[in-house]
């Protein structure tokens, strides 16, 4: 006869106990870009919403961005790192293969007990890291979880490219995933369109550099009008279903935290859900631009920051991007 093995057992809910940001020290204006670029601050702002960007220096490396937010996340939580069970990264330009930013990340801020592993879900990434981060807490394989969303974008940027230049960012956002008493963070809704594979990518993969090392270094593209209406519309009914899921209607936010990849996507959504005026809704992208994975925990902190939601809040959070790939759910802030 087989032996009964044991199964795993964990909290019965999970919530973010904490949150930390990290914002690279070069601010970029839009004068900047369009330096560069055929555009202007006008054309820029009215479009995206976008006034400045960050852009890290060679100092700023992913590791480093990473580092100083996941400490501010784990302050915040009032969590050690040994107690950390996982660290997950959720980054598209951590620009060696293997090994896993993570598996520094974690050494390098002393968590010594965590597994730790990158994921790859661009600007869904950290909805993604959360929805797993939960599943861990309650399944049983971690206590504590740190996600953070870290990017460079600016290192894969065509500065000369007129459709992409002015739009990407650089930061880093964590959050710490813990057991909790009550529901903190809801059923994800989340899946994958790959029949849009080609709609945001490299201009090449890396493995052309192997046979013609003059070809120069890949950088980021974007049908951008493709994904613009693919975010407008698609990503409405992804919202509503995240909120029925958690047993709530967008009257019962407290925030609407979306990725800050464009003003006007966030205008479609909040008219298509029929937000309520009371909602606050984060614009973040003024002054951060689009920073992918990193680009919802970073607004998450401003709101939190700036009195403009309140702790223990609930809030709507939705990431959408390169794959195609999408993830939201309600959480309950920090
Ligand atoms: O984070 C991952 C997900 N990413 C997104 O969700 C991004 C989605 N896409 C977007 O946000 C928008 O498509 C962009 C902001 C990237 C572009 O805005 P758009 O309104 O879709 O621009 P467009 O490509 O449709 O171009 C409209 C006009 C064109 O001129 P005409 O043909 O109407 O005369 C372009 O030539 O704007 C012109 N244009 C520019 N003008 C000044 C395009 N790029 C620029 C520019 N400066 N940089």
């Amino acid at each position: 006869m087989s032996k009964t093995i044991q199964s795993p057992a964990g909290a019965e809910h999970a919530r973010i106990l904490g949150t930390g940001g990290y914002r690279p020290s070069r601010v970029i204006t839009n004068e900047q870009i369009c330096q560069v670029i055929d555009s202007t601050d006008e054309w820029i702002r009215s479009r995206t919403g976008i006034e400045e960007r960050r852009w890290a220096t060679a100092e700023e490396t992913v590791g480093v961005m990473s580092i100083a937010a996941a400490g501010k996340a784990l302050a915040a939580a009032g969590v050690e790192a040994e107690q950390l069970g996982c660290v997950i990264i959720s980054t598209v330009t951590h620009l060696s293969q293997t090994p896993s930013l993570a598996a520094d990340v974690a050494n390098q801020l002393g968590a010594v007990n965590a597994a730790a592993f990158d994921i790859s879900a661009a600007c869904a990434g950290f909805c993604h890291g959360l929805a797993l981060a939960q599943d861990m807490v309650r399944g049983g394989s971690a206590e504590y979880v740190l996600v953070i969303g870290v990017e460079r974008l600016s290192d894969l940027t065509d500065m000369n490219d007129r459709s992409t230049a002015f739009i990407f960012g650089d930061g880093a956002g964590a959050a710490v995933v813990g057991p909790s008493q009550t529901p903190g963070i809801g059923p994800v809704v989340w899946g994958a369109d790959g029949s849009q594979y080609d709609a945001i990518g490299q201009t090449f993969d890396w493995s052309r550099l192997r046979d013609e090392p003059d070809a120069g270094f890949p950088a980021l593209r974007m049908s951008g009008q493709q994904v613009f209406r693919w975010a407008s519309y698609q990503m409405v009914p992804v919202a509503k279903k995240a909120l029925e899921r958690a047993g709530i209607t967008a009257d019962d936010l407290d925030a609407f935290i979306p990725h800050q990849a464009n003003n006007r996507i966030t205008d479609a959504m909040i008219k298509a859900l029929k937000l309520p005026a009371h909602v606050p809704v984060a614009r973040d992208i003024a002054k951060t631009g689009n920073t992918s994975a990193a680009s919802i925990p970073l607004a998450m902190e401003r709101m939190l920051e700036e009195g403009e939601a309140p702790h223990g809040g609930v809030a709507l959070l939705i990431g959408f991007g390169a794959g195609l790939v999408y993830a939201a759910q309600v959480v309950v802030l920090p």
